[in-house]
């Protein structure tokens, strides 16, 4: 069964083709992860499949269904979640709550309403799941803006992964963190198997290699190769332009 198949997508912004004729499968339970150097487009492709970018040309399914000119939302209410940018954690209100808001898909406007929420049994056992899974259930009555960095990483994939959806999007998950949260967010992404559909985005060659079950390499907004991960690490075209820049 297929996730998601994109074909021949293009994004041009102006003269600059920021994605050009990309077209690729990902499979349910895959783990696929996107690299390639800066400005080879691979946030633009993200932003396309999650229907914050409208394509200039090409076609998205998901799950079968074409939902290329379909908004974010719909496409949500499909079941394709992106793990929450840190500037959407509510930094006034504690883990729990910032859970439970997700889940109950208010927005900060609406925060009234959140004192009946709390009376759903079945939510609030849902958001003690999500925050016992991630091991941030010591720092559940924490304010958001008094965790670490690190935390709040994971207080995101947290709130991705509370919606169960069929597909999550991971923009540079361990952006920003040191090695050991690092290698905390790895564990999560490996602890979540091949039941949970993932398409990632990373700059970090040694999270890369740890928890992909294929690779993508993106250049100049073309894929230049696509395979296991041992392939991707022999592909001379990759070394060419992506590792030599990186070493
Ligand atoms: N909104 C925009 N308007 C104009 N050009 C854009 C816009 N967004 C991206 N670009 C251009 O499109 C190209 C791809 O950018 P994109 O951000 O997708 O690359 P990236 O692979 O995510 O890079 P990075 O590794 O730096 O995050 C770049 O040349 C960039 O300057
Ligand atoms: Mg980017």
């Amino acid at each position: 069964m297929e996730a998601l198949r994109v074909d021949g997508l293009v994004k041009n912004f102006g003269g600059v083709q920021a994605v050009w004729d990309v077209s690729f499968g990902v499979k349910a339970g895959e783990h696929l992860v996107m690299i390639g150097p800066n400005g080879a487009g691979k946030t633009t492709l993200l932003n396309l499949i999650n229907g914050q970018l409208t394509p200039s040309a090409g076609r998205i399914e998901f799950f079968g269904r074409d939902v290329t000119s379909m908004t974010t939302h719909r496409r949500s209410h499909l079941g394709m979640a992106r793990a929450f940018q840190i500037l959407s954690l509510l930094s006034n209100l504690t883990v729990m709550e910032n859970v439970l808001i997700t889940l109950h898909g208010t927005r900060p406007s609406r925060y009234r309403m959140f004192r009946r929420v709390e009376g759903f049994a079945d939510v609030y056992d849902l958001a003690c799941q999500a925050i016992e899974s991630l091991d941030l259930w010591e720092r559940r009555d924490e304010l958001v803006k008094n965790i670490s960095y690190g935390e709040q990483r994971r207080l995101e994939i947290s709130l991705g992964l509370a919606l169960q959806p069929k597909m999550l999007l991971l923009d540079e998950p361990s952006a920003g963190l040191t090695k050991d949260e690092s290698q905390v967010v790895v564990d999560i992404i490996k602890g979540l198997g091949n039941e949970q559909t993932l398409l990632i985005v990373d700059h970090d060659m040694e999270l890369v290699f740890e928890v992909a079950s294929r690779i993508i390499v993106l250049h100049q907004g073309a894929i230049i190769a696509d395979g296991l991960p041992e392939e991707i690490q022999q592909n001379s075209r990759v070394r060419e332009v992506y590792m030599g820049l990186e070493e």
